[in-house]
């Protein structure tokens, strides 16, 4: 089956990405948000990113254009029936996943592909919300998704051959690397990178280092792009948090257990760059450090 028109639910920062690269890509895209309020934060926020690509010399105005032209905005699921492909990038939460699911398979054409963006929730469990297990796969993007290469395509059991092979060439269509993992929670590179970033806040609450020498020592001891807080403000405490319990539910290994300092900054509110407050302080430039660890 060839994707042509592609539905997006969800507008926040991986959504937003999604719904991106696929206009810019040549796709009719529609994009699903729950109020007007969080679609208008997307539309701002692709707006933006295309304005600084054109900014930088990477985006052609007329190409910034025909991307906008190719997209529109809803909250009336019934605006995704005739979508080839539909991308779920919603809060990881499996009862709102399997809830949202239930609803999009009564409304959108039986022939369809539903695939989620999930970075741990296992595929299987979301694909029997539906009527259409054969045609539900994983299709994780990585963030910033304009900039970030790859994605991994997950299939499942039950995944037909067509359906993968019909995501993999979408994704190569957005000018990503599809590379195939198993239904395992994490898939490859979160199974990896998860333990990782818990180990720098652990690193960070036992005294081995501040959080710019954690960062710097990654960065330039490893050529890692950003250290791990930097990363974790990027991708989202909140984020990141919710991943750790899904990992340690399925894993029962400490390496995925999220620390006490991260449960408090979810409590906070100290989300990242999204709230203007993480690891890092953004209402400065340059961003400045928090000193937790004074707090203690
Ligand atoms: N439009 C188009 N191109 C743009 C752009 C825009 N708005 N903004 C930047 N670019 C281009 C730049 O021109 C540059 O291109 P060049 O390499 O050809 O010169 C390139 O993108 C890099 O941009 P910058 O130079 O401005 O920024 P950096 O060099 O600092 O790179 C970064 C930014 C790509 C985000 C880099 O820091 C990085 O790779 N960080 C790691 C991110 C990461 O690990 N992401 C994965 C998170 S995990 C995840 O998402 C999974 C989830 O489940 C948790």
């Amino acid at each position: 089956m060839e994707v042509k028109s592609v539905g997006v639910l969800g507008c926040g920062l991986m959504g937003s990405g999604i719904a991106q690269v696929s206009a810019q890509s040549g796709y009719s895209t529609i994009v699903l948000e729950v109020s007007p309020e969080a679609l208008q934060a997307g539309q701002k926020r692709i707006d933006q990113f295309l304005s600084a690509g054109v900014a930088k010399g990477k985006v052609r105005a007329e190409e910034k254009q025909a991307a906008l032209s190719r997209l529109s905005f809803t909250t009336d699921f019934k605006s995704l029936a005739g979508c080839d492909l539909v991308v779920e990038a919603v809060v990881e939460d499996l009862a709102v996943k399997k809830e949202t699911y239930a609803r999009l398979d009564r409304i959108v054409k039986q022939e369809s592909i539903f695939a989620s963006n999930t970075s741990s929730l296992s595929i299987t469990e979301m694909a029997a919300a539906t009527h259409r297990p054969g045609r539900f796969v994983g299709l994780h993007f990585f963030n910033p998704v304009p900039l970030m290469k790859l994605v991994e395509v997950t299939r499942t059991i039950q995944t037909e051959p067509g359906v993968v092979e019909a995501v993999t060439s979408f994704a190569r269509a957005l000018g990503k690397t599809p590379i195939q993992t198993s239904d395992r929670t994490g898939f490859i590179v979160n199974r990896l990178l998860v333990p990782y970033i818990l180990d720098a806040i652990r690193a960070l609450e036992e005294g081995a280092g501040s959080i710019t020498d954690i960062d710097q020592g990654m960065k330039l001891g490893c050529g890692y792009p950003m250290g791990p807080f930097t990363l974790l403000d990027l991708v989202g405490i909140d984020t990141t948090y919710f991943i750790a319990n899904i990992m340690f539910d399925e894993f029962r290994e400490r390496r995925f257990s999220p620390p006490p300092l991260m449960k408090r900054m979810v409590l906070a509110g100290f989300h990242g760059r999204k709230s203007g407050k993480g690891f890092y302080d953004y209402s400065v430039e340059p961003p400045r450090p928090n000193d937790f660890l004074a707090a203690r």
